[in-house]
Parts: structure tokens; sequence; C-alpha cells
């Protein structure tokens, strides 16, 4: 089976009648928002909160019942996808560039489950690019001071045209190399005018559910 899926398909279990389920975005979380969509179908009793567009659109047209942030007043699980996730639960997030709504999401909530197939798992974290999202008006300047820092910063390009997020913005995509200093570059981001928020998803979770193609499904706590 497909290693994405089976970590889908197995965090879905994690999902509890009356819970408030923060649904992530990606090609992973996708196969979660489908099989908890089957289990709405069966009669699971829930309220979700989408981290993009995209998963509100999916999970609209699977009938699972769905919250605006401004309704939410707690999440009780989040369920979302990593780029890369090292040994202390150091994630980059964020490929699909909805790393600000599943920031929000995945603060608000009670617990997270990071799922992934095994090529997520690394030592050390940053030979996927992190990336951040930054303010439209003022772009350049952001991008210098990041440039200026060395992070090899690259303004994200789909289809031939400026990326722009489901919030209106740009996001910077940051070339940092695996065993970065993730304090320094963490810090020095936050002092950065312009930058709204970036990609790195710090021991935020106790659960990672990662489909394996020799050993199935790894729950790892
Ligand atoms: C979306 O912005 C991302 O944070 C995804 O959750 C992450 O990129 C994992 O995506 P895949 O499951 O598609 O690899």
């Amino acid at each position: 089976m497909d290693m994405k899926k089976m970590a889908g398909d197995k965090a879905a279990e994690y999902v509890k009648d009356g819970m408030v389920v923060g649904l992530g975005t990606g090609s992973t979380a996708y196969h979660m928002v489908n099989a908890i969509g089957e289990r709405v179908k069966n009669g699971l009793k829930i309220q979700a909160i989408p981290t993009s567009k995209a998963t509100e659109a999916q999970a609209r047209e699977l009938g699972i019942p769905l919250l605006t942030i401004d309704e939410v007043d707690h999440v009780d699980l989040d369920i979302d996808g990593v780029d890369e996730i090292d040994p202390q639960f150091n994630a980059i997030k964020g490929g699909g560039g909805a790393l600000y709504r599943e920031k929000v999401v995945a603060t608000l909530a009670k617990e997270v489950i990071w799922i992934m197939d095994e090529s997520k798992l690394v030592d050390h974290i940053g030979a996927f690019h992190l990336p951040v999202e930054i303010a439209q008006y003022g772009s350049k300047q952001a991008m210098a001071r990041m440039e200026e820092y060395g992070w090899k910063p690259v303004l994200r390009v789909r289809d031939g045209k400026t990326f722009v997020t489901d919030n209106g913005n740009y996001i910077a995509d940051l070339h940092l190399g695996a065993g970065f200093d993730i304090e320094d570059v963490r810090e020095k981001l936050g002092t950065i005018v312009g930058v709204l928020e970036h990609g790195l998803f710090l021991n935020m979770c106790k659960r990672m559910i990662v489909g394996t193609s020799s050993e199935g499904v790894r729950v790892i706590e």
C-alpha cells in the first residue's frame, strides 16, 4: 500500500466522537481527510478546522462538518504532514505553502500527530528548503535581510508566476542545509519586518505516524 495512505489511514483512527479536529494539508493529509470522511459517513460526529482552501474543499466535498477559525475555541487533535522531521521532533513544514494556517491550528491543538512516509525522517533538518511566509509589501527588503544572513532565499514561483498563499502573501524558500542552527535562524527570523510565519514546527507533537516499505505503519511516540 502507498506509504502516505498507510499513515493517513492510521491517523484517522485516533479521531473520536465529539472532537474538534485540525485537518492538515498535502498529499499525506489528503489520505487522512478521506479516511475521516469515510468515518463521518459511517456516523462519526466531529467538527473540523481545515488548514488550507484545498483541504477545506476536500472536507466539504466529503461532508465533514467544518468550523471557521474564528468559531474555534479549542482543537482536540491536529493531524498534518511534514516535509522533514528529526529525532527530537523538530519539523519543517510548508512545502505546499500552507504553513501559516497549519501553524495557527497546530498551536491551538491539545494534541498533534504528524503523518508521513519514511522519506521524511532525517537526522538533521535543513536539506529541505525552509518556507517563510512574507508580506507582499516590502518583500524585496525582507528577502534582502535573509540574503544578508546567508540563507539563500528564493521567492517561490509556480507555473511561471509568483506563488501567493491562501492568505495573499508570498513564500521565501530558504536554503540552509542539513544541520543549520535552528535556534539562531528562528530567532533572527523573528526580527525581520514582513516575516509573518515560518515553517519551523519545533517539538510540537508527541506522536508521529510513519508509513514504511518494510515494517508497515510505525507509530513513534
Ligand atoms: C503544506 O504546506 C505542508 O506543510 C505539508 O503538510 C507538507 O509539505 C507535507 O506534504 P506532503 O504530505 O504532500 O509531503
